[in-house]
């Protein structure tokens, strides 16, 4: 992917936290995609180990996704209500909260991975790398997403040096992206946010949340998206880590919503027992992510999915269980015909 054009129409979000796998992101890489792996939630080795796992089965480009997160004030008597507050929970699942402590991902190691062994694409969640950071990976020829949910945080990232960026509106599924603040309110949704930045930025603009379906592409394509990066549609997929729990979630019908309850940064998901009782996390991200993890566990492992984050989009009821190959020949099928 030595230039911005060859950007394919079809990009499979990163889906940390099991959905995202190798052998889906290759399987999307041979149907003409771009597959990316999720590094969230991974150390650098695990994340080098899938790098080098991608490369054995596929020679096509690929992208990894890296979380940057920084540490901000948490409010720690709010946050020590919540964990107290979330102890009944851990209770009734026989396990204990978890060490509300806080780790940045292992960013610079994850970094230092990608520099000593390029891939195609890195792509950024949750802030904007630094200039420089940027200059290293261009200099080793891979070419840096950024994911914005604002104008602002585009205008930040093409200034930073990113080459495209990726739009990702109110309906995406998982956390909200926002660099600055944790993006709840005022959001706007993928249609009203390519519109806008397509206007104000000179890079291309890759489109998410909530396509389902191939008409979704030709008109988020026709607003002026480049490409689009569709990870609810892939949850079901044949070759996805999705968890038998999250799966039958997505499979049926339900509301999705916004919550902190389960990471402390705001994420939509299938709304559950634990999303209504717990409405008042705070913003302490990632300890709520740690505090939580042997309660999501547990109820995994239970059978329960009233107790554990079942991230996705507005559109999950469209989700189909078939090979990935099938699910970007049907996103494409009326772009392609149209073109
Ligand atoms: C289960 C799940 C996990 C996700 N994990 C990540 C991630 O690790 N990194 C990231 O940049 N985005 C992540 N996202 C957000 C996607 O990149 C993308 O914005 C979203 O899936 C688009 O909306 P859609 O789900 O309606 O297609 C995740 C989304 C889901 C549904």
């Amino acid at each position: 992917m030595e230039d911005a054009d060859e950007i394919p129409t079809i990009v499979l979000a990163p889906m940390a936290g099991g959905p995202s796998t190798v052998a889906l992101a290759a399987a999307v890489c041979e149907a003409g995609g771009l597959g990316f792996l999720a590094s969230g939630y991974l150390g650098a080795a695990k994340m080098a180990a899938q790098v080098e796992e991608m490369r054995a089965v596929t020679a096509r480009p690929f992208g990894v996704n890296v979380f940057l997160v920084r540490e901000t004030e948490v409010d720690e008597g709010a946050l020590a209500a919540y964990l107290a507050s979330i102890q009944p929970d851990a209770q009734v699942l026989g396990v204990e909260v978890g060490a509300a402590r806080f780790d940045d991902d292992d960013f610079d190691a994850k970094l230092d991975v990608l520099l000593a062994s390029p891939v195609a694409v890195v792509s950024f969640t949750f802030g904007c790398p630094e200039a420089s950071q940027m200059r290293a990976l261009h200099d080793v020829g891979t070419r840096v997403w950024v994911t914005v949910t604002s104008v602002a945080e585009a205008r930040i990232a093409v200034d930073a040096g990113a080459d495209a960026v990726i739009a990702q509106g109110a309906s995406a599924g998982g956390h909200r992206a926002s660099f600055f603040d944790d993006g709840g309110d005022g959001a706007l949704d993928t249609d009203e946010l390519v519109t806008a930045l397509t206007k104000e930025v000179d890079v291309p603009v890759i489109a998410a949340g909530g396509i389902a379906d191939a008409t979704d592409v030709s008109r988020l394509r026709e607003l002026g998206a480049r490409a689009v990066q569709v990870g609810t549609a892939f949850l079901l997929a044949d070759e996805a880590g999705t968890n038998a729990v999250h799966r039958a979630a997505v499979a049926s019908r339900g509301e999705t919503g916004w919550t902190r309850a389960f990471s402390g940064r705001t994420a939509r998901g299938i709304v559950n027992d634990f999303m209504r009782e717990h409405p008042d996390a705070p913003i302490a991200y990632p300890q709520v992510h740690h505090a939580t993890a042997p309660l999501r566990a547990a109820a995994r492992a239970a059978g329960d999915p009233g107790r554990t984050n079942l991230w996705a989009g507005t559109r999950h009821e469209f989700a189909r269980a078939m090979p990935a190959r099938a699910i970007v020949q049907l996103l494409l099928r009326s772009s392609l015909a149209a073109e």
